[in-house]
């Protein structure tokens, strides 16, 4: 008997993901290859560490109830992780094909997810649209918690709406309006993530003042 059939392969940014079955589960099996532009031990350390964090942060975020998928298992040693396989499509492509109005439930929901972690001191670290899987549209799965960590700092709190509202505006430049939907969702389960918000406004300001500093004459 097989026990793990492997079929389908998707590439993200830094892992290759596998999809298959197990024991008639559907998993992806998420690869982090190393990088051939940096030296061998470094590379090491960074896949190491950023597989231990994604496995612990997934795991803290899901005992909370946030939404992710379940973990099966971790295989330190050849950089892998287990992981039950959603289905849905990335929130990038709704964007693409959805009215705004079916794009709201979602957001809103988003903003409660992220919420909810922030006000457990979860931070994503990489929180785009290429990082939520949509399922239903009242249904969403945050993934790829590789550059995560636990801390209550603000600084990284709003570094996470930033990495959001960036990501949002690269591709839809009328997305102010979905974010401040985010936001109400986000704010509904987690009011002190005002603060939140007040500090990424300021490091938006800090970046703009040393844009215009840099800005050639
Ligand atoms: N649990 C999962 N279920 C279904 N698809 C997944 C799952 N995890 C990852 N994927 C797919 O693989 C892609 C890359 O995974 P991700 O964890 O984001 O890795 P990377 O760090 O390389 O971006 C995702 O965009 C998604 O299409
Ligand atoms: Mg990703």
């Amino acid at each position: 008997m097989k026990l793990i059939q492997a079929e389908k392969i998707a590439k993200g940014a830094e892992a290759v993901i596998f999809k298959g079955t197990f024991l008639q589960s559907p998993i992806a099996i998420k690869h982090r290859l190393p990088k051939s532009y940096r030296h061998p031990d470094i590379d090491n350390r960074i896949r190491l560490h950023r597989l231990r964090s994604e496995a612990k942060v997934m795991t803290n975020a899901r005992k909370i109830g946030v939404s992710v998928p379940s973990l099966f298992g971790v295989d330190i040693e050849d950089h892998i992780l287990i992981i039950e396989s959603l289905e849905g499509k990335l929130l990038f492509e709704e964007m693409n094909s959805l009215p705004i109005d079916k794009l709201d439930p979602i957001f809103v929901n988003l903003g409660h997810q992220i919420g909810l972690l922030h006000s457990n001191d979860i931070i994503h670290g990489d929180l785009t649209v290429f990082n939520v899987l949509i399922q239903l549209e009242d249904k969403l799965s945050i993934i790829d918690f590789g550059l995560g960590k636990i801390s209550n700092e603000l600084e990284a709190k709003a570094d996470d709406l930033l990495t959001f509202y960036s990501t949002l505006k690269a591709i839809q430049p009328a997305s102010n309006i979905l974010f401040n939907t985010f936001l109400e969702g986000y704010l509904s389960v987690y009011p002190e993530g005002k603060n939140t918000y007040e500090q990424m406004k300021k490091i938006q300001s800090r970046a703009r003042y040393i844009a215009r500093e840099d800005r050639l004459e």
